[in-house]
C-alpha cells in the first residue's frame, strides 16, 4: 500500500525523500511524488511508475529545500497516473496520504459547492481541499477540524506554505512513525525508511498529531493537548533492511529463516518447556478455551491452517480457520470462552484488524502473532506473541511464515500440556525437536540446485496443482500462493483425496503437479493419488522426507527434506516450495520482490 515519508533538517530534502521512499518500495506502488518547500513555495514533482521515473524528473528539475514530504501510491481511487499521484493540494496546503477516505464524495460535493475545482479522481484531494477550506492560520486547529469530518483510514503528511520550516502528521488506522535525528527529523510509514538517518522513533497513536521541525517534535493528543511520548529504538540496522549480497530480498529472507526461527523460539524455552508467560499466556488461561478461531489473510492464514492441524491433533481443541475478510462479515458465533488468534506479519492488515475488533466486541480473548513491533494489531490485542523475523522486505512472505509456524508450535505444545493432552516428558521431547529445527532448515537449503532445475521445467506451464493430505495439504497452500504471486503461473492447492471429485479432469501432460507426501501415516494414500495424476500424463515433482521411498516411474523428480517427526515437516517443506517459486520467477524475468498489483501491507479492505 502507499508509503509516506517526510523530512525536515539540514540536507536536500528531495534526495532524502527519494532515498527514504526507496526503502518503502516493498509496500507496493504504481506512482511516486514529492513536495519540497523551495524559497517559501511548495513545489511538487510527481509521476506515474517506479521511483526511477521520478528520479528522471528530478534530474531535470530538483526542487531545492530542506523541508518536504513524499509518497509512493498504490492506486485505489482513480487509475495510476501523473494527476492521481500524490502529493495533492494547492500552493497553500499540500498533503500525502495513505488510507481511504470513505466519505470523500460527500466532502467533494460540499467543496464543489464552495467553488473548489478538482483535478484528480482521488479521495485524497478532498482532504487537501478541506484543509484549505478550514485553514485559519492555525495548522493544528485546522487539521483537527478536518479529521473530525473525514471517515476512514489515514496517515497524513501535511505542509502549509505559511509554516515553511515544518511538517505536520496525523494518523488513524494507517501506520506512521516520527523519527528523531541530530538536527533533522523524519516521518515515515515504516522503520526501514529512517534507518539511514536515525534509529530513534515514536509510534503515533490514533489521532495524535505531530508538528515536526528540524530540532523539535511536538506531539498533541486528540484533544490538542501537548503530550510527551516514549522514544523507541529500532532493533535492526540498515544492513537488515538491505540485500546483503543476495540477488533479491526474497532469497535473502529464505536464507534468514533458520536464524529467525531460533530467535522466535529460544527465548521462550524454560527448563525445556515452552514458556509464553511474557505474552500473558498462563497455564490457567490456556486450560479454559471452548474453541479457538484463527483469523488471518494470505500467507498468515496458511500458517493458521497448519496451526489447526497441530492444535487439534495435540491439544484436542476445536479450531476454525477463517480468512479475515470473510470472518468479519459472516457473523461468527463467538463467546467469552473462545480464543481468537490473529496472525499478521505487518500487524496492519485492515481485514485482520477488523476481525480483531469484532472478536473483542464479542468478549472473546484475543491473541496476536505479529512481527512488526508496536503495530496496530499488536497494540489492540489482549496478548501478543511477537515473531522475530526482523524486517521482511520482499512482498512474498517467507521468513514471516516460518516464524509464524515456530510460534504455533510453541503455543500448541503449551496448550496440549496445559490441557493434560501430553505429558511433561512428551512436551520436552517436542521442544527438543523444535530446537533442532533451525539447523534442519539450513540443511534443507541444500536442495537449492534441485529447486532451480525443477523451476526450469515449470517455466512454460500455464497452470499447476499442488497436492497433499493433512499437514502436507495445509502446507501446499502456501507453496501454491508463493508460485502464483511471484511467477504469475496459475496454481491451486488441492487436498489429494479430493481431486477425483472434479479437479482431476484438468490434469493432462500440460499440468505439472507438485505432490507433498511427508506424512508417513498418509503416505500410501497420497501415493495412490500421485499415481492417479501420473497416469493422466502429469509431470510430477514429489517432496518426501529422507528415508521415504517412492516406486520407480511414479515421480519425475523427487526432492527430499531431512527426517523429522510428521508434525514438523511443514516448516522444512516450505523451503523447497519457496525456492521453486523463487527460481521460477527469476527465470521468467519477473520482478521477484515487487510482484505486480501486490502490496506488502494491505491496509485497505
Ligand atoms: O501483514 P500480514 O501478514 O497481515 O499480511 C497478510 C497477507 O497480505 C500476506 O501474508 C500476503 O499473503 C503475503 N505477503 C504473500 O506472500
Amino acid at each position: 500500500m502507499c508509503g509516506i515519508v517526510g523530512y525536515v533538517g539540514k540536507r536536500n530534502s528531495a534526495d532524502v525523500l527519494v532515498d527514504a521512499l526507496s526503502k518503502l518500495e516493498y509496500r507496493g506502488y504504481d506512482s511516486a511524488g514529492i513536495a519540497v518547500m523551495e524559497q517559501g513555495d511548495i513545489v511538487v514533482e510527481k509521476c506515474q511508475g517506479k521511483l526511477d521515473n521520478l528520479r528522471e524528473r528530478l534530474a531535470v528539475h530538483k526542487p531545492q529545500g530542506m523541508v518536504g514530504i513524499g509518497h509512493t501510491r498504490w492506486a485505489t481511487h482513480g487509475e495510476p497516473s501523473d494527476i492521481n499521484s500524490h502529493p495533492h493540494g494547492n500552493k497553500r496546503v499540500t498533503i500525502v496520504h495513505n488510507g481511504i477516505i470513505e466519505n470523500y464524495l460527500e466532502i467533494k460535493e460540499f467543496l464543489l459547492g464552495q467553488g473548489y475545482h478538482f483535478v484528480s479522481e482521488t479521495d485524497t484531494e478532498t482532504v487537501a481541499k478541506l484543509l484549505d477550506y478550514y485553514y485559519d492560520g492555525n495548522p493544528i486547529k485546522t487539521i483537527h477540524k478536518v479529521v473530525n469530518e473525514i471517515r476512514g483510514s489515514y496517515a497524513l503528511g501535511i505542509m502549509f506554505r505559511e509554516f515553511p520550516d515544518r511538517i505536520f502528521a496525523i494518523r488513524k488506522d494507517s501506520p506512521l512513525i516520527v523519527a528523531s535525528g541530530e538536527g533533522e527529523n523524519l516521518l515515515a510509514s515504516d522503520v526501514p525508511a529512517i534507518l539511514k538517518y536515525t534509529k530513534n522513533y515514536y509510534l503515533m497513536e490514533e489521532n495524535e498529531l505531530a508538528e515536526i521541525t528540524a530540532d523539535q517534535i511536538n506531539f498533541y493528543d486528540p484533544h490538542m493537548n501537548p503530550i510527551e511520548k516514549e522514544v523507541q529504538v529500532a532493533n535492526f540496522d540498515m544492513e537488515a533492511a538491505e540485500k546483503g549480497g543476495f540477488a533479491h530480498f526474497m532469497l535473502k529472507e529464505i536464507y534468514e529463516q533458520s536464524k529467525a526461527v531460533s530467535t522466535t523460539i529460544l527465548p521462550r524455552i524454560k527448563d525445556g518447556m515452552p514458556d509464553l508467560s511474557e505474552c500473558g499466556l498462563t497455564a490457567e488461561l490456556l486450560k479454559g478455551f471452548r474453541k479457538i478461531f484463527i483469523v488471518a489473510c494470505g500467507t498468515a492464514m496458511h500458517a493458521g491452517m497448519v496451526g489447526k492441524y497441530l492444535i487439534e491433533r495435540l491439544a484436542r481443541i476445536d479450531v476454525t480457520v477463517d480468512i479475515a475478510s470473510e470472518f468479519r462479515y459472516r457473523d461468527p458465533i463467538l463467546s467469552e470462552d473462545d480464543l481468537v488468534i490473529l496472525i499478521s506479519q505487518s500487524g496492519e492488515t485492515a481485514d485482520t484488524k477488523a476481525a480483531l475488533h469484532l472478536a473483542k466486541d464479542h468478549g472473546a480473548k484475543t491473541l496476536a502473532f505479529v512481527n512488526v513491533k508496536g503495530s496496530s494489531i499488536a497494540r489492540d490485542a489482549d496478548m501478543v506473541i511477537y515473531t522475530h523475523a526482523g524486517p521482511e522486505i520482499s512482498v512474498a512472505s517467507t521468513k514471516a511464515y516460518a516464524v509464524q509456524l515456530a510460534a504455533m508450535y510453541l503455543l500448541t505444545f503449551e496448550l496440549a500440556y496445559a490441557n493434560g493432552k501430553i505429558s511433561k516428558e512428551e512436551c520436552r521431547s517436542y521442544m527438543e525437536q523444535l530446537t533442532a529445527i533451525p539447523d534442519l532448515i539450513t540443511k534443507t537449503l541444500e536442495v537449492k540446485e534441485e529447486c532451480q532445475f525443477v523451476a526450469s521445467k515449470l517455466l512454460n506451464a500455464e497452470s499447476l496443482l499442488y497436492i497433499g493430505r493433512g499437514l502436507d495439504y495445509a502446507l501446499s497452500m502456501e507453496g501454491s500462493l508463493k508460485l502464483k504471486e511471484i511467477s504469475y503461473i496459475h496454481s491451486e492447492s488441492y487436498a489429494a483425496g479430493e481431486l477425483k471429485h472434479g479437479t482431476i479432469s484438468l490434469v493432462t501432460d500440460q499440468m505439472p503437479v507438485i505432490a507433498v507426501a511427508t506424512q508417513t501415516d498418509l503416505f500410501e494414500k497420497t501415493v495412490s493419488n500421485i499415481k492417479e495424476v501420473k497416469s493422466r500424463g502429469a509431470k510430477v515433482i514429489v517432496v518426501l522426507k529422507d528415508g521415504m521411498k517412492i516406486e520407480e516411474g511414479v515421480a519425475d523428480h523427487v526432492i527430499k527434506i531431512p527426517q523429522v517427526e510428521n508434525i514438523f515437516t511443514p516448516i522444512l517443506t516450505v523451503v523447497p516450495l519457496q525456492l521453486i517459486a523463487y527460481y521460477t520467477s527469476v527465470l521468467k524475468g519477473c520482478d521477484v520482490d515487487k510482484p505486480r498489483n501486490l502490496a506488502k501491507s494491505v491496509t485497505v479492505e
